[in-house]
């Protein structure tokens, strides 16, 4: 039997440091639930120092998943591990993760700190960590760029200080495989206590690498992999799960560990995550891309058709790409949807909820004969993205269109609580429709970015839109999905200003 590896995954955490993908605490929730049914071991759920609604969510997670380690994490300072413990006061296994820098750059600079200082203040941090919870990481921020006699000083420090868990991050996202693969190994080689801890990576992606070098450290010692869905997280991005999972699976040949993961779950989290932050996946990233196991050339799918095996080194549906994918239709009734959505890995909190998706459900039905697997997760994200407090909400809309004439928009909202109408031109029926509503809302933002995806294939499928806000240097995302695509586009544009207009507390402080 193998080994097995610690998959830790931090899309909560480092993923929501990439600009716009800030989350409620509510879409923290339903996250980590889907992280928790696919059988990860370790969810990174926040920092709870950064902010009340941080700590909150970090607390809410805690509270509702069982089987998964919640994990928050904590700068080397005394607050932030009393933080960190009181977030995750109830959590069934809760870790703390604490962090300092060891790199000359990060010391001199940003710390200001002498290399002594640093050894004695990751100590002090695991050592308060471990009055709380046995289960302590430590992480030598920026050790890709740190020199190895101080990390192993430092590490074999904190280990006999009580740290289970060692995490060597790339935080810069600066290392190559082979010289990464070879640190880990000296690292273990070289520092006298490391059998007594697990050892693990945290890689970023600014060079495209973080999976690579991942994956060089797991064959050169390391038994744990911190990641993120897609791929998400600060500037280019952590390494993906789904890449790390599927390359370990797959070339059993050569890993001597495997993971306890659900594979199936993994697209269904793919899609959740890119619906709740807005981040499309592109159709041609590999293992959740459209395109992943779409054969294009005449000869691979005559090859494909003759045995699997020729063109494809992993199962669709080992990932969750279901081969049968109409699924409902208008006669369906509500029972085949909860148990449609219930095979996706999509569980409702109440009848209040399920009541909501189905009459969406209809009403999209009714629109659209064939009801297919993508369609019903972007209606159970659409139905979840209208919250019960939120300011703005679209009551109804009128759009006139046609060759010849300036595109004009009625757009009629509740406005904290009040119905009013604008209307307004533009160069196209959307940016009539967005002047309407900053007509009503005089939300004063910048529109970054306006994307639109088509869900499913075909001139009837629901647009899914994305929009992407700044005012003042705070960043959101806006989602909407609808089969016509102005309408999305609305939706897209309130659900932003809903987010960036709320009232908010989220500070990080700087790492
Ligand atoms: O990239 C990094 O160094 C981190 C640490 C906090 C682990 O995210
Ligand atoms: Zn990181």
């Amino acid at each position: 039997m193998s080994e097995r590896l610690i998959i830790f995954d931090t899309t909560l955490r480092d993923g929501e440091q990439s600009p716009g993908a800030s989350m409620t605490r509510e879409e923290k929730v339903r996250i980590a639930k889907a992280l928790e049914r696919m059988r990860v071991d370790v969810i990174e759920a926040g920092f709870p120092i950064a902010s009340p609604g941080d700590f909150e969510a970090v607390q809410a997670v805690a509270r509702v998943v069982e089987a998964s380690t919640v994990c928050g994490l904590a700068r080397a300072i005394d607050k932030d591990i009393d933080r960190a413990a009181e977030a995750l006061k109830e959590a069934e296994l809760g870790r703390i993760h604490t962090f300092i820098a060891t790199s000359p750059i990060h010391m001199e600079k940003k710390l200001r700190m002498s290399p002594d200082q640093v050894v004695d203040q990751a100590v002090r941090a695991v050592k308060r960590a471990r009055r709380f919870t046995d289960d302590v990481e430590f992480s030598p921020e920026d050790a890709g760029r740190s020199d190895i006699e101080f990390l192993c000083r430092v590490l074999e420090a904190v280990i006999d200080a009580g740290a289970g868990t060692i995490n060597i991050p790339d935080t810069v996202g600066y290392s190559l495989p082979d010289r990464f693969g070879a640190l880990i190994r000296e690292l273990i080689e070289r520092v006298p206590n490391s059998d007594k801890a697990a050892f693990s990576v945290h890689c970023h992606n600014d060079l495209g690498l973080a999976v690579s070098n991942s994956l060089s450290a797991v064959l050169n010692g390391a038994r744990q992999v911190e990641c993120t869905i897609n791929g998400l997280g600060e500037r280019a991005g952590n390494a993906a799960l789904e890449e790390i999972v599927m390359a370990v699976r797959t070339r059993q040949d050569i890993f001597p560990v495997d993971v306890a993961l659900d594979t199936a779950q993994i697209v269904h989290c793919s899609r959740l995550v890119s619906n709740i932050t807005g981040f499309p996946v592109q159709p041609n990233k590999a293992i959740v891309g459209a395109n992943a196991f779409a054969h294009e050339s005449g000869i691979h799918q005559d090859g494909v058709l003759k045995s699997r095996e020729t063109y494809e080194i992993m199962r669709a549906e080992d990932v969750g790409w279901s081969a049968n994918r109409m699924v409902l239709g208008k006669h369906s009734g509500r029972n085949a949807f909860r148990t449609r959505l219930a095979e996706l890995g999509v569980v409702f909190e109440s009848e209040e909820e399920l009541n909501a998706a189905f009459s969406r459900f209809k009403d999209l039905a009714d629109k659209k004969h064939e009801i297919y697997d993508e369609d019903l997760q972007a209606l159970v994200t659409d139905t979840n993205l209208v919250s019960e407090n939120e300011r703005f909400k679209l009551v109804s809309m009128r759009v006139c269109s046609e060759t010849g004439e300036t595109p004009r928009a009625t757009v009629t909202l509740v406005l904290d609580g009040e119905e009013k109408s604008a209307a307004r031109s533009g160069s196209g029926p959307v940016d009539a429709t967005f002047k309407a509503i900053e007509a009503l809302v005089q939300g004063g933002c910048y529109l970054q970015l306006y994307s639109v995806n088509n869900i499913t294939s075909g001139t009837d499928a629901q647009g899914e839109v994305t929009v992407r806000l700044e005012k003042g240097g705070r960043i959101v995302n806006g989602q909407g999905a609808d089969t016509d695509i102005v309408i999305a586009s609305a939706k897209a544009y309130l659900h932003g200003l809903n987010k960036m207009l709320a009232p908010s507390d989220r500070t990080h402080p700087q790492m």
